[in-house]
């Protein structure tokens, strides 16, 4: 293997804790960082004895620079994805971009453009469920046609009510005026397994759904502890003192400034007849995706969270368990596996990529469309939901 370097945008969650802890492990890849927050870039900087002169302040700083590194990851939030992307795309940088590609859909379809005008750069999307061994194994399933034709599935995602309040009340996804709605912040991933598996594009999607719960009129002090478990843990460091007091996590979150859906309920049509129903919750006990995938002669069960599919061939009283790999990582294996395809594929560009930009940008578009029907209780045909959009670009 050729030897490669990486530079990071953005020392934050993931791009301190998913894919940077890759790096530690392959020690020379990990080169440059771009991140504002001084205590954060320090911390990136000591961590992965990264040279003072290749640390920057903002991507722009890093990006304007002549090229630092062969590879980008970009880990910044939603709304800052685009200016990036595109600059580094000019750049010659290859790029692994974090989801969701934007909270605009016009820039959403403008990078799979840059995708497709830069075809020598590897420029994936970090679309993690692809590359865990559960949802793989779904897909082998599928494809192996071992239980006959995928007819019918029925995708859950369990948000938690723990994460739900962290995350979309309190904090960065909480106002879709400001960053994404809820079904695009969190579940980009879910409609692109949903394409993933049918191997068939989405052709209708409708969807309903609210902020039923955590709003204020709903405030009572005995409801108050459950909702603040993720600041009321045994975590009792300085950071968690200091993220109370002085960030948004101390608040009720019955009493925030979020607008993001508590429950969203989705019905698609595929190609080849494939129906399916996603379900996206924030009144789950857990964290996990529950999926059910109907076959013209079998059924498949699986938990993500017990690591448990089950499967079971019509007519035949014995059923089959399969408990996939567990491989150490984020996302039950998925953000380490998707860093190695990720530095195959800049390496040699002939490698198969899982989740080119291209082809992200189909479930980017159901997850819009998905909102547009929430929003406006409409069935949306989504080839006529994406020529609107393109015909709003050319003028
Ligand atoms: N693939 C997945 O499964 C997955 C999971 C969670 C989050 N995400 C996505 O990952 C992205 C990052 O999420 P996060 O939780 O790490 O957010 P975060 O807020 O913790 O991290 C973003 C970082 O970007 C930095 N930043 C801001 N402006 C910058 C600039 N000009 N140049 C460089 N850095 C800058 C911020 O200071 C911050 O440290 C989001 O888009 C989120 O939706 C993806």
């Amino acid at each position: 293997m050729k030897k490669i370097s990486v530079a990071v945008i953005g020392a934050g969650v993931r791009g301190m804790n998913a894919y940077a802890p890759y790096l530690l492990e392959n020690p020379t890849l990990g080169q440059v960082v771009a991140e504002p927050n001084e205590e954060k870039r320090n911390n990136f900087k000591n961590r992965y004895n990264i040279k003072e002169e290749n640390t920057f302040y903002s991507y722009n700083d890093l990006i304007s620079k002549d090229k630092l590194a062969d590879a980008l990851i970009i880990a910044t939030s939603d709304e800052q994805h685009y200016e990036p992307a595109q600059m580094a795309l000019k750049k010659g940088y290859h790029i692994l971009l974090e989801n969701p590609m934007s909270n605009k859909l016009e820039e959403v379809i403008k990078l799979g453009e840059l995708a497709k005008k830069y075809p020598d750069q590897v420029f994936m999307i970090c679309h993690v469920l692809r590359y865990t061994p559960f949802f793989s194994e779904l897909k082998k399933l599928v494809d192996s046609k071992e239980l006959g034709e995928l007819v019918n599935i029925q995708h859950n995602e369990n948000i938690g009510y723990y994460h739900y309040a962290h995350s979309y009340i309190r904090g960065n996804w909480k106002n879709s005026n400001e960053t994404s709605p809820l079904v695009l912040a969190k579940s980009c991933h879910d409609m692109d397994i949903l394409l993933w598996l049918t191997g068939k594009r989405c052709k209708y999607i409708s969807s309903f759904g609210s902020l039923s719960h955590m709003i204020e009129e709903n405030f009572q002090d005995n409801l108050l502890k459950a909702y603040l478990y993720a600041v009321d843990s045994n975590q009792t460091n300085e950071n968690l003192k200091k993220a109370i007091t002085t960030g948004p996590y101390g608040k009720y979150v019955y009493k925030c400034d979020n607008n993001v859906a508590d429950h969203m309920v989705s019905i698609l049509e595929f190609e080849n007849n494939i129906t399916a129903t996603f379900n996206l919750s924030d009144f789950t006990n857990d964290c996990s995706r529950t999926t059910k995938l109907m076959f013209t002669h079998g059924e498949v069960g699986g938990n993500s969270l017990k690591n448990v599919i089950e499967v079971h061939n019509f007519g035949e009283r014995n059923h089959m368990i399969i408990h996939p790999k567990i491989v150490k990582s984020g996302h039950g294996g998925g953000d380490f596996k998707l860093m190695d395809d990720f530095i195959k594929s800049v390496n040699n560009r002939e490698a198969h990529i899982k989740t080119s930009a291209i082809d992200s940008v189909e479930s980017h578009v159901m997850a819009f469309a998905a909102e547009y029907s929430r929003l406006n209780h409409e069935v949306v045909d989504i080839n006529k939901f994406l020529r609107n959009e393109l015909e709003k670009l050319k003028k």
